[in-house]
């Protein structure tokens, strides 16, 4: 049994293995065809928006231009001061046709901010102020 068990367990490695081996040698390049770059501009918040730590807000973006095949439909919104991208997620594992998603405002020092909405690639929301601590 023990060894029987074993034998499936390589023989799914084994598979895994050639499926992985497959997909790296046949790369993007056949979907891409099909599937377009979608990068939708933030809505909300915008330049004069102010919000406190803590608060629900509804971000929101312009999914008007949304191509038909989109390459990648998972959204998430971090959050970037200065040009630097914070490694905090606000949001994460939504559908990035929603066009908007409630996020909690994090507890930050007061200051500028900006919202990052990925999707194939990152968008930047305009500056907008975050008071915190
Ligand atoms: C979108 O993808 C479908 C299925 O892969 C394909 O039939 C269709 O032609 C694509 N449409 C565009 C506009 O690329
Ligand atoms: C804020 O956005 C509005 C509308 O897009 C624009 O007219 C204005 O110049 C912006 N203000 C600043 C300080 O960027
Ligand atoms: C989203 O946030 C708003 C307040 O900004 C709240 O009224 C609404 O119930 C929230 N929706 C969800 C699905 O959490
Ligand atoms: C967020 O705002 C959009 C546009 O105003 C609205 O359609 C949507 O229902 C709102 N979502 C939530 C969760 O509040």
């Amino acid at each position: 049994m023990k060894y029987t068990s074993f034998a499936m367990n390589s023989f799914a490695f084994f598979l895994l293995t050639i499926f992985f081996t497959i997909s790296n040698a046949f790369p993007l390049s056949n979907s891409m065809n099909k599937r377009d770059v979608f990068v939708p501009p933030i809505t909300y918040p915008t330049n004069t928006t102010v919000w406190n730590s803590g608060e629900v807000h509804n971000v929101t973006w312009d999914i008007s231009q949304a191509p038909v095949n989109i390459t990648n439909k998972i959204g998430r919104i971090q959050l970037r001061q200065d040009d630097i991208t914070f490694p905090l997620v606000l949001a994460y594992d939504f559908d990035i046709l929603l066009g908007s998603y409630n996020i909690t405002v994090p507890l930050v020092i007061s200051g500028t901010y900006q919202l990052v909405l990925f999707g194939d690639s990152g968008n930047f929301s305009p500056e907008f102020t975050i008071n915190g601590v």
